[in-house]
């Protein structure tokens, strides 16, 4: 059934996306709710994320006449229907299974572009099907140069285009609060698993369909497909491999664009353009790294004052509405994403809850350029507080 037949319902259901929140938390256990959740030390960062947006005012104008917003934005010249995207999730099949291939399939559908995470648990072989040759590839450095020039042959096969280096994963953080609820990146079965899925039966069967959550794009590189040598494999050969030198490296070895992702200092973003960077992603991994950064958005008018024209800002973390879309870009973001939201939306409808999320950013974003007064996403004022 197409989004079209259950779109007027859902949207005088959860007109919000905290109301798919509320939904998508009772139906996903409780550890796999906590990991999507959590942040990091005792989540300064992650509420921070939040107040920023929350706090930040635009002021409209008025006596414009009838306005029509125009949504539909370019980037590394593709043309994508809307300014913002679906951010890349590890181990999203714990949230709820199969939830890559809904997510790239209502990416396609919309025009918007979806990024694939390296630690997914599907293969980028397998979510190509549904990409249309414009996907994204989230990359944790592999240390090994021959891991590393495979994953990017393999993206680059079936269809990915744009190529997200994650920069803010120097190490595992602690996320205590998902320590607390059990969670471990080995996923194992316990009774006290058993009993969450007991009470939450459409991700128990899903979960029994799909089969327990795996990183199967890197479980090749590891001695044993196992839980724990795949994780093990992860900690000692992807973690702190980063380096300038290795970034120069992936600019050379990958066709396209190609954008660094977690930066919050505007010293790394112009070390990033002035080795040939298509891109900065401004991003806090969502409140999960560093409990002592800055609000995402805080970071932005200065990182996007600091590199010009000479490459794309993107921005995310914790983004919940069009509103937000728009508050970014007037700081100077060329394009946003968004992480949980989308995770909360497939959680909570399924195949087309992803959709919904872009139906409610999209509204949001057009009346919200009505009340400022404008009709191109151009007019924003940068810093029109
Ligand atoms: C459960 C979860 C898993 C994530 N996994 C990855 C990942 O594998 N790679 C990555 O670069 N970022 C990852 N991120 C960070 C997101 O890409 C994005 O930066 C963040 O979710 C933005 O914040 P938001 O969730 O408030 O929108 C993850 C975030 C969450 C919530």
């Amino acid at each position: 059934m197409a989004y079209e037949k259950h779109r007027e319902h859902w949207l005088d259901r959860y007109p919000a996306i905290e109301d798919l929140r509320r939904k998508a938390q009772k139906r996903i256990p409780n550890v796999a709710w906590q990991y999507l959740e959590t942040g990091t030390g005792r989540e300064a960062c992650l509420q921070s994320n939040l107040d920023a947006l929350n706090q930040y005012r635009l002021t409209p104008k008025f006596c414009k006449g009838p306005l029509k917003p125009k949504l539909e934005t370019e980037l590394f010249g593709v043309s994508y229907s809307s300014p913002f995207g679906i951010a890349p999730i590890g181990l999203s099949g714990l949230i709820w299974p199969s939830s890559e291939e809904m997510l790239a399939r209502s990416a396609t559908r919309n025009k918007l572009p979806y990024a694939l995470s390296t630690v997914a648990t599907e293969t980028p072989e397998k979510v190509g099907e549904y990409i249309n040759d414009n996907g994204w590839f989230q990359l944790y450095p592999p240390k090994e140069s021959s891991v590393r020039k495979d994953l990017l042959k393999r993206a680059w096969e079936v269809g990915f285009r744009t190529l997200l280096v994650t920069a803010d994963v120097p190490t595992p953080s602690r996320r205590e609060r998902a320590k607390r609820a059990g969670f471990s990146r080995s996923p194992k079965i316990t009774p006290a698993f058993i009993w969450q899925g007991l009470k939450r039966p459409a991700w128990s069967l899903a979960t029994l369909k799909n089969g327990l959550p795996r990183l199967k794009t890197i479980e090749s590189y590891a001695d044993s497909k196992d839980t724990l040598s795949v994780a093990k494999y992860l900690q000692e050969h992807m973690r702190g491999s980063l380096t300038w030198e290795y970034c120069k490296t992936l600019r050379d070895e990958w066709q396209g664009p190609i954008i660094i992702k977690g930066i919050l200092h505007e010293e790394d973003a112009i070390l990033a353009a002035s080795i040939g960077f298509d891109g900065v992603l401004v991003s806090n991994h969502g409140g999960r790294q560093f409990d002592g950064a800055p609000a995402s958005l805080d970071s932005l008018a200065t990182i996007s004052a600091a590199v010009g024209d000479s490459m794309k800002v993107l921005f995310d973390s914790g983004v919940r509405s069009g509103l937000d879309v728009l508050k970014a870009m007037s700081l100077g973001a060329d394009f946003v994403l968004a992480g949980r939201a989308f995770m909360y939306g497939v959680a909570a409808l399924g195949e087309y809850g992803a959709d919904h999320v872009m139906e409610i950013f999209n509204q949001d974003l057009t009346n919200n350029m009505i009340q400022l007064g404008i009709e191109s996403l151009d007019d924003l004022a940068i810093g029109n507080s």
